[in-house]
């Protein structure tokens, strides 16, 4: 397990057992139990695009685990300013341990892993959000149980997100229904995927359908990172793709609510249902910490 670039790599046995690894590192988090994984090694971060959670959770888990986070903003570096990305992984190789990148092209990412030779780990690229995955499939087992049999749910765009949980959702035994707008669908590689699922998988474009007994509804925003020039456009064409009190009649009684963030309040989702589902949304914020601690240790350590 050399690299995390999408869940399509890893099986479920695997995705579970970074789920262990990371529960166990909350745990000793929390009752101050030291865990210096890696003591000596240095993770670099290379930001393409904005961040909060993924910065502040990487950087802080960097330091609880004993080891050297090194923020590296892409216009800072010659790679802003054209050097190619397979003559920056191979001179960072030489310096450092790993490399979290968030970038637009997945591609970027993969090339990271096939020129360099240190592990690789995506931050969010326009194809998939694997770490932000990790840290759902963590909460939903938290509040859960288990994920087995679970009915997972995704309103809204075909993105980054959608195209994660699919891959996350099916691989660890859940159900996976997505509504989108036919124009916004996941990935056709991810559908793809999905389809070897059989009728474990379902996308429409009814959101009541597709919520009907969830035990958990996820939205992300209307228009990604780099889609910003689109989003007037956007706002028409997911109109009514929203996670509001009607559409959480339909999911079962006692359905979380989950969002990656930043969110936008009556547009994917209304203010009163985020209200309603804040303690599970930001136990998903700062399961981010946990989930990725147990990441750096798998490919660091
Ligand atoms: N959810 C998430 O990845 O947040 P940031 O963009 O703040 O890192
Ligand atoms: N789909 C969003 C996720 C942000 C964490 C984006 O790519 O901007």
């Amino acid at each position: 397990m050399k690299h995390f670039l999408t869940l399509l790599d890893y099986t479920g046995e695997e995705i579970l057992e970074l789920l262990n690894l990371a529960d166990q590192l909350k745990y000793e988090l929390k009752h101050g139990i030291p865990h210096p994984h890696l003591q000596g090694k240095t993770l670099g971060m290379i930001f393409q695009k904005s961040s909060t959670r993924t910065r502040v959770s990487f950087e802080t888990g960097m330091v609880q685990l004993g080891g050297y986070p090194l923020v590296l903003n892409a216009n800072e570096l010659q790679m802003g300013r054209g050097e190619p990305i397979q003559d920056t992984a191979r001179v960072l190789s030489r310096y450092i341990d790993g490399i979290m990148i968030r970038t637009y092209a997945q591609k970027d990412v993969e090339d990271l892993a096939k020129y360099g030779s240190i592990p690789i780990i995506n931050g969010l690229t326009d194809f998939a959000h694997p770490c932000q995955i990790l840290a759902d499939l963590m909460t939903i087992r938290e509040y859960k149980g288990d994920l087995d049999g679970l009915k997972m749910c995704y309103i809204g765009d075909g993105n980054n997100m959608a195209n994660s949980l699919i891959v996350g959702g099916l691989k660890t035994g859940m159900q996976v229904s997505i509504a989108t707008p036919d124009d916004y669908r996941p990935d056709p590689k991810v559908l793809e995927f999905a389809a070897g699922y059989g009728d474990k998988f379902t996308l429409t474009n009814d959101i009541f359908a597709a919520a009907a007994d969830a035990d958990v509804v996820i939205t992300d925003v209307w228009a990604s990172m780099g889609q910003e020039g689109e989003a007037e456009k956007r706002k028409v064409a997911f109109k009514g793709y929203q996670i509001n009190a009607e559409l959480m009649q339909k999911a079962k009684g006692d359905a979380m609510v989950l969002h990656c963030l930043p969110a936008h309040r009556e547009e994917e989702i209304t203010a009163e249902v985020f209200e309603a589902h804040a303690n599970e949304i930001f136990d998903e914020a700062e399961n981010r910490l946990h989930a990725q601690k147990a990441i750096l240790v798998k490919l660091l350590k």
